[in-house]
């Protein structure tokens, strides 16, 4: 059985008091909780203090986004290198809201993937269709396009250090989640992907979590939903309580059902 993963992306919320505050009130509620990983993605100025704060904790900590080289003349660019010395476990990549905001392209995405990988990182990779492509029926071939594009230049020994996100861009933010049926139809898909270009025995590792307007309402019924290994929260990873109450949900339905 696969630990089940949480991540509270943090986005563009909170100065660094703010998030040194929001973390201890976290560690507090997480005593005796067993049998989950905890993440947390805060904005780069806050690292620093989500890490001081997280100290002693299960707490790890993951940054939002990253660049592929080194170092360089890339005013505003963070490095892998770098993340890794600020104490990043994680490294989210291929958000919505970088592909869509930032122009980020697939192909960026394989080389930041890539360059998290060498570093000793592990990616959490976003992929999700947008409205119009669910409405026009073409979910699967978007997210396949995603995975194999994003995952083309990784190894067979790698794979297992990757964790997939399946993030719907229309709902994220919105309030509106995909329905239990929906997920597990797009995580059987992504799973599928993943044999065709892998060897079996290295994807049995891989999580893939869910996210898009994950709520403790909604914590159940996911933490139950058959092929989700874990939740990337938004908005309500914002809230000490929201956030522990989701991952109280997962622990306690994994204590029961699994
Ligand atoms: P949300 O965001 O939970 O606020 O919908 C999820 C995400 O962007 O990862």
């Amino acid at each position: 059985m696969k630990v089940p993963l949480l991540v509270g992306n943090w986005k563009m919320y909170g100065t660094e008091s703010e998030a040194g505050t929001l973390t201890q009130n976290i560690v507090k509620g997480l005593k005796r909780l067993r049998r989950v990983e905890v993440a947390i993605a805060p904005p780069f100025t806050s690292l620093n203090a989500v890490r001081r704060a997280a100290r002693g904790s299960p707490i790890q900590l993951a940054a939002q986004d990253v660049h592929w080289e080194t170092e360089g003349a890339f005013t505003g660019e963070v490095s892998p290198r770098m993340l890794r010395e600020a104490g990043c476990r994680f490294v989210i990549v291929g958000h919505s809201e970088r592909r869509r905001l930032f122009h980020e392209s697939d192909q960026t995405v394989a080389q930041k993937l890539l360059a998290s990988l060498r570093e000793g990182l592990r990616p959490i990779l976003c992929v999700g269709e947008t409205l119009q492509e669910r409405r026009s029926g073409t979910t699967a071939r978007v997210i396949g396009r995603q995975l194999r594009i994003a995952l083309k230049g990784v190894a067979n020994r790698d794979i297992k250090k990757i964790e997939i996100a399946y993030e719907p861009v229309w709902a994220i933010g919105t309030g509106r989640h995909a329905t239990s049926e929906q997920v597990s139809s797009v995580h059987n898909r992504i799973r599928r992907i993943l044999e065709t270009s892998f060897a079996s025995k290295t994807i049995e590792p891989v999580r893939i979590l869910y996210g898009g307007s994950v709520r403790p309402e909604n914590a159940d019924e996911l933490a139950q939903t058959p092929g989700v290994d874990g939740v990337l929260v938004g908005g309500a990873s914002l809230k000490a309580e929201g956030f522990l109450d989701i991952i109280r949900r997962f622990a306690l339905v994994l204590t029961l059902t699994r």
